[in-house]
């Protein structure tokens, strides 16, 4: 029977970083997953540039029962750290939008990155591999699979969240926190488009490939300023998964389509200019032509009337339906879409320093799995090292 000091179980962001870290503490260490290939969500992350960190990373950028809980890794391992590793490595990165840093290489190279960290320290990774079961003997942890049977001192799970199952996404970290008395706060997709259904989704269809740039906000959460893009299922682009982490089911989202103007203004002033137009072509500078054509269905005010037949209060309306427009979304794309899972294993029964449970010694949770959830712009990679960082100096 194999025995090591640390078994980990997912061999993505967390799983492989946190075992070089291991590995290099001189423990012997061996990572377990039941992917053919390591790290699939690396390789294909950012349009295959994978965003690997957020440089701005602050714990306000991470969505959690308790925000507190993220502070001490992210304190501890920064962005700065891992741009190291990837110097020493041989890599380098470009800053996409603000603070955004993506590899300049294919996402490939940061994969191969981790391995090679890994295996000079001489850990172990076993793909392919069915877990069947995982328990403490009372003396150490024991993980069968359907061939063989491992044991290790401390166990640290790293298998991810729920988000594209596709892709190898399992609950196995959930099932494995609630085995050994852990609570989980409850998942949901994150970083998802939305649905629409009936009018809205067939609107948004015909005007599916359109992006606009606006202000975008749920019932809770902060606003983000970005893009929207239409879709035919409804609502996606960078602005809406921001929002969609905050978003709860039956509740309306909000979108400003001219965050930097002031429509009443622009409106008056194409009045005294071209009074023969409709409302829609004085915003034809400001919005994409599509979308002004569609504007009167959106908001369901008359943006098709001749702006000389407008009085000021119905400007002033149109106005507030530009600044203020209420949408409510069917739902979301789910599991199949979602970069991200929202919740996850609970934090409180979890140091922040290290990971560790604090119900079962030797055992540590890290990456997605755990009830962190980052904004998009790789903060959520971030993450991934932070947490697998503090797990693998004691783990
Ligand atoms: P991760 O999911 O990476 O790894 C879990 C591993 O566990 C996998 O290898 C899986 O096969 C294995 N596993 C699961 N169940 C198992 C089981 N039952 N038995 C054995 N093994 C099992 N973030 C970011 O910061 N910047 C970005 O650019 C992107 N882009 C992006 C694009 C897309 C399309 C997606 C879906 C996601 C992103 N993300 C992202 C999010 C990012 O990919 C995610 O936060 C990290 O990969 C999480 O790292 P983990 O190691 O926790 O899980």
């Amino acid at each position: 029977m194999p025995h090591f000091d640390t078994l980990i179980l997912g061999a993505g962001a967390a799983g492989l970083f946190c075992g070089a870290k291991v590995a290099a503490r001189g423990r012997r260490v061996m990572i377990l997953d039941h992917a053919r290939k390591p790290a699939e969500k690396i390789r294909i992350s950012g349009g295959g540039r994978c965003n690997f960190t957020h440089l701005d990373t602050r714990p306000e950028a991470f969505i959690s029962d308790n925000r507190h809980f993220a502070k001490s890794a992210l304190a501890r391992f920064k962005p700065t750290d891992f741009c190291q590793l990837m110097n020493q490595h041989g890599l380098s990165w470009e800053e996409k939008a603000a603070g955004q840093l993506f590899c300049e290489q294919k996402s490939g190279a940061i994969i191969q990155m981790l391995l090679d960290e890994l295996a000079a320290y001489g850990g172990h990774l076993q793909l392919s591999t069915h877990i069947t079961d995982v328990r403490h003997t009372g003396k150490h942890y024991q993980i069968d699979n359907d061939s063989a049977c491992f044991t290790a001192q401390s166990l640290a799970i790293a298998t991810g969240g729920r988000s594209v199952p596709k892709m190898g996404a399992s609950g196995l970290a959930y099932d494995l926190a609630q085995q050994f008395g852990h609570s989980i706060v409850p998942t949901r997709p994150a970083l998802v488009p939305f649905t629409f259904s009936g009018v809205y989704k067939e609107l948004f269809s015909d005007l599916s490939g359109v992006s606009a740039p606006v202000l975008a906000r749920a019932e809770t959460g902060p606003d983000f300023q970005d893009q929207i893009l239409f879709t035919h299922r409804g609502l996606s682009g960078p602005a809406i998964l921001q929002i969609s982490s905050y978003w709860k089911e039956t509740e309306p989202i909000t979108l400003n389509l001219l965050p930097e103007l002031q429509a009443e203004a622009v409106l008056k002033n194409a009045r005294t200019d071209q009074p023969n137009r409709p409302v829609r072509q004085a915003l034809s500078a400001h919005l994409p032509l599509r979308l002004t054509e569609k504007l009167s269905q959106i908001t369901r005010l008359p943006f098709d009337q001749r702006l000389g037949e407008v009085s000021n209060k119905r400007l002033s309306h149109m106005s507030s339906g530009l600044h203020d427009l209420s949408l409510l979304p069917t739902g979301t794309e789910g599991w199949r879409t979602a970069e991200v899972t929202a919740g996850g294993v609970a934090t409180q029964a979890l140091s922040s320093s290290s990971m560790e449970s604090r119900l079962q010694p030797g055992l540590f949770f890290i990456g997605e799995c755990v009830d962190v959830t980052g904004w998009l712009g790789g903060y959520n990679f971030q993450w991934a090292w932070a947490s697998g960082a503090a797990a693998g100096a004691v783990a």
